[in-house]
């Protein structure tokens, strides 16, 4: 069972790496691909060196690949990584909304991984972080209507993208002008709202992102969701005010109850003692933290709560990962070889 991830160098492919390392899944070896600018640097991995190589132009020799180099790498290249025989999973938004193409959130719809034509989509970070808080909710109560503000850390742009903030950061600072190169304005001091492109009703593709996404994901065309994205001057873990109108009341104390028993959730929300979740402690955790659950004022018997997950990990490499747990789970994906016994002579 050889495993490829392809953007190894990226700020995904860096937190792949990580979560790998920690991972339950069984492989035999693991590749490493990026640009022509990074050919021949090394990255560790258990105790090992291994070396970045060149994408291919056509197929790679793996089983499972493992894409994080963006969607016009994947659009151009999966289809020949497809019919070289690797299964891949894709974090780019190339295939999402693709028939044939499931859209994975184990802890949501993790059976619908099993049934793919060789590319599994890896949904939108904001979208993977809202998920896994709401869908507990949806199911017991029935989300109708779902309005949702977004703070979306810089590294959502990649490795470039927290260089930019911490470099502009540092030239204000020196009383400098900051000059936006990945983003549209200066991040430093500001925030911006406006995050991928604009679509001809106003919203920004990452805005339709958490329509779409959320809806296939949840097996849900009827829900009503609007959304505003967000970039905020902080390096990593996105956070979200979500306000949520149910078919069926439900109180806040409920909603604890739930969330407290959900997977992939850790309910932080004691705000008397100053604890609610914040992206400084989201950042690194697998959990997405749920808290300042309270009753909606406008809804009746809806609620308002705030999240803060590490988007690099469950809104990109964790989910992966766990997608490939998943299918390993389930028999679906090649095992690793069983270690030979070296028969002593
Ligand atoms: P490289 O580091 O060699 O540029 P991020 O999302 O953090 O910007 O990372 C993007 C990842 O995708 C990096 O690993 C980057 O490699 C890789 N990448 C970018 N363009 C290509 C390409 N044309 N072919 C293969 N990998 C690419």
């Amino acid at each position: 069972m050889k495993i490829a991830i392809v953007g190894a160098t990226g700020a995904v492919g860096h937190e792949l790496l990580q979560v790998l390392e920690r991972s339950s899944l069984r492989f035999d070896e693991l590749q490493l691909y990026a640009s022509p600018r990074s050919a021949g640097s090394t990255l560790p991995f258990r105790g090992q060196d291994l070396t970045v190589q060149v994408t291919p132009e056509g197929a790679i020799p793996a089983d499972l690949i493992l894409a994080s180099a963006g969607g016009s790498v994947s659009k151009a290249l999966a289809p020949a990584w497809v019919a070289g025989g690797a299964l891949v999973i894709d974090n780019s938004s190339a295939f999402r909304y693709d028939e044939g193409v499931p859209l994975v959130i184990p802890e949501v719809n993790g059976e619908a991984a099993l049934s793919h034509q060789g590319i599994i989509a890896n949904p939108n970070c904001t979208t993977a972080i809202l998920a896994v808080a709401v869908w507990p909710l949806h199911r017991a109560f029935g989300v109708r209507r779902m309005i949702v503000s977004t703070y979306q850390a810089t590294s959502g742009a990649g490795a470039k993208g927290m260089q930019e903030l911490e470099e502009q950061t540092r030239r204000v600072l020196n009383g400098e002008p900051a000059q936006a190169e990945v983003f549209a304005h200066p991040i430093p001091f500001n925030l911006i709202p406006h995050i991928d492109s604009f679509q001809d009703n106003g919203y920004t593709k990452e805005e339709m992102k958490v329509v779409w996404e959320t809806r296939k994901i949840f097996g849900d065309e009827r829900l009503q969701i609007s959304c505003t994205a967000v970039r905020i001057p902080t390096m990593r873990a996105h956070s979200e005010a979500i306000t949520l109108e149910l078919e069926r009341p439900a109180t806040p104390e409920q909603a604890r109850e739930l969330l407290g028993q959900a997977p992939g959730v850790k309910v932080v929300d004691d705000p008397q003692a100053k604890r609610y979740p914040m992206p400084l402690n989201a950042s690194g955790e697998y959990d997405v933290e749920v808290g300042r659950i309270r009753q909606s004022l406008v809804f009746e018997g809806g609620l308002d709560l705030f999240v803060s997950g590490d988007q690099l990990l469950k809104g990109a490499a964790l989910n992966a990962v766990q997608i490939a747990e998943y299918l390993q789970q389930h028999g679906a994906l090649k095992a690793a070889e069983p270690a030979r016994t070296t028969v002593p002579r």
